[in-house]
């Protein structure tokens, strides 16, 4: 009797692990992160994330139109504003490159989704994400900076709002400043569960959004913590939120299949600006295969709960998927 378990049958060919394979990564599932800069005719490279651009709103709908070419169905819009002040008023004036590049991204592409980034640290002096009383970012005066923001960027044409301050109660007074101005059918992708990471090092670079003192741990999580990234995710879907997210990604996939398996919303992951400047300062230097660990780090993110997929590779994935 032949007692030996043979799981190698499966693997015999590429047709039968075709056959087999659990978890498809698709074009379909990223979403392309774009900055968006004052200007004209700006296309600078950013250093610490190769391959990565500053872009001025004259550029995007070029832009757009290669993503939408690639089979990725969505872009976040990011932006660096003219001007800064302490509240961070910038960040809801609709001649701003944000609000300029969503318009020009819905007139060039009507079917590519816009999702725009709801924070203030890219728009305030002191680079915090709400409003300062003192050094304390004050939750509850910040909350109608958030709305006003969300409700300018749904003006523009934003089809999906994240918001990644992580003040409490900003979903329940976004959804109610969006449905108040008719904007019943603009989604909510909550960064519901965003750790104070260092990966965000080379985006804050990108965005020009570092804290000028301190640091954000009063209002992002803590990354030890797992339980409190459920209660998060809890209190968002209870206040709104058709998406949930979880921020980084790659460090924090155990916290991806905890809310996956606790909540009915779809799944964001976002690939963070740190784990892309590693992978591309490695493949750089030709110590791993870009593709190759690119394609299996998607891949693990899907596997682990996440149908949407943030991410600078966007562009690269796609086509090495079609390929
Ligand atoms: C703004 C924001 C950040 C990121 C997305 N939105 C930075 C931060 O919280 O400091 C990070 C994205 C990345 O690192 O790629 N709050
Ligand atoms: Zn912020």
């Amino acid at each position: 009797m032949n007692m030996i378990q043979r799981p190698r049958r499966l693997r015999i060919s590429s047709g039968m692990r075709d056959l087999v394979r659990e978890t498809e990564l698709s074009p379909r599932d990223f979403v392309y992160p774009i900055f968006v800069v004052p200007g004209e005719g700006i296309k600078e490279e950013i250093p610490s994330m190769p391959g990565c651009y500053h872009y001025s709103v004259d550029q995007v709908a070029d832009l757009a139109r290669e993503i939408a070419a690639r089979g990725i169905p969505a872009v976040e819009v990011f932006g660096l504003p003219a001007y800064k002040d302490e509240i961070g008023s910038s960040a809801w004036d609709m001649t701003s490159p944000v609000q300029r590049a969503m318009t020009a991204i819905k007139e060039a592409v009507p079917q590519l989704l816009v999702i725009g980034d709801v924070c203030l640290c890219q728009y305030t002096t002191h680079g915090h994400c709400g409003e300062l009383n003192d050094h304390y970012v004050d939750n509850d005066a910040t909350l109608p900076h958030l709305v006003q923001t969300a409700v300018s960027q749904a003006r523009a044409g934003a089809d999906i709002i994240a918001p990644s301050d992580m003040m409490d109660g900003r979903i329940a007074a976004i959804r109610a400043g969006l449905d108040a101005e008719g904007f019943v059918n603009t989604s909510i992708m909550s960064y519901a569960v965003k750790y104070a990471s260092g990966y965000y090092g080379p985006f804050r670079d990108a965005a020009d959004s570092a804290p000028a003192f301190g640091d954000r741990r009063q209002y992002q999580m803590d990354p030890a913590n797992v339980r409190e990234a459920l209660k998060e995710a809890a209190l968002d879907v209870q206040e709104g939120a058709d998406i949930i997210m979880v921020k980084p990604a790659l460090a924090y996939l155990d916290v991806v299949r905890q809310v996956y398996d606790r909540t009915d919303r779809p799944i964001a992951v976002y690939n963070v600006s740190g784990e892309y400047a590693m992978v591309k300062a490695a493949a750089a230097n030709g110590w791993i295969d870009e593709q190759r660990i690119v394609l299996e780090t998607l891949t693990s993110m899907k596997r682990a709960g996440a149908k949407i997929i943030i991410t600078y590779h966007a562009i690269d994935a796609a086509e090495w998927l079609s390929a």
